[in-house]
């Protein structure tokens, strides 16, 4: 039976996954806004994001987390620090290039309900064009990212059997997945 005692905080969970579902939703708004009219909502759903990373950036900060499990060694525990160093930039990168971009349009500005005048004059299409491009690759950068976080977690916990993915999962789930692969 593996070991779950090293487990996150419900907190830590909590603000893991909402953050998660959120980002990916979010992603999938983004690619498919040439074809539906979600332009509002997936601004909208980007200042949630930036209220949600700014708690759970702060609650990191703040609070002690569970080391990487000791099984887990060498290169792979450089490894897997610089990955999750990188997840959380890229997820700030990601809303700052998003909201640069949104306010080269300059034009007014709806934050969650608040409306605000517009923060700069208009650029052109071309002076735009690298804040479309940044937030543009730096979204597929993250969502590349994430992928290979999800197969790290996935091949942690069944192959190598080391229980990475059950520590952030919710108590009953951590333990049918622990019973199900001991
Ligand atoms: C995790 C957060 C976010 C992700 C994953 C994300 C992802 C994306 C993606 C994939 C696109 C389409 C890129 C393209 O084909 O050009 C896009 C477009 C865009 N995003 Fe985001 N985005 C995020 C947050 C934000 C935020 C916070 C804002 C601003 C408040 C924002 C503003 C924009 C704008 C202005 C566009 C272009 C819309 C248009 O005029 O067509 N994004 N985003
Ligand atoms: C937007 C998507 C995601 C982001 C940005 C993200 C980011 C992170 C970060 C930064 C950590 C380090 C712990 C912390 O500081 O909170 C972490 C841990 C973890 N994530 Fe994700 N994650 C995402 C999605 C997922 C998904 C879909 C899975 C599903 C397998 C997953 C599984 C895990 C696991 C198992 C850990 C704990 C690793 C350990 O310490 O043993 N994550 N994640």
């Amino acid at each position: 039976m593996s070991d779950i005692n090293q487990e996150y905080s419900a907190m830590a969970k909590t603000l893991h996954w909402l953050t998660a579902i959120m980002i990916l939703g979010q992603y999938l708004i983004g690619i498919t806004l040439d074809y539906t009219e979600w332009k509002s909502l997936h601004f909208q759903v980007g200042y949630i994001i930036v209220i949600l990373v700014l708690w759970r950036i702060i609650w990191r900060v703040t609070h002690v987390y569970p080391e990487l499990d000791p099984q887990i060694k060498g290169h792979g525990r450089v490894l897997a620090h610089a990955g999750h160093h990188t997840l959380y930039l890229l997820m700030v990168l990601v809303l700052i290039s998003g909201f640069l971009r949104l306010i080269t349009k300059g034009e007014a500005l709806n934050i969650l309900g608040f409306n605000v005048a517009p923060l700069m004059d208009a650029m052109s299409k071309d002076e735009r064009t690298p804040y479309k491009l940044a937030h543009e690759y730096l979204a597929h950068l993250f969502i590349l990212l994430i992928a290979l976080h999800v197969l790290a977690a996935f091949a942690h916990q069944f192959l190598s059997k080391i229980p990475c993915l059950s520590r952030m999962l919710p108590k009953s789930l951590a333990k049918y997945i622990e019973e199900k692969h001991d």
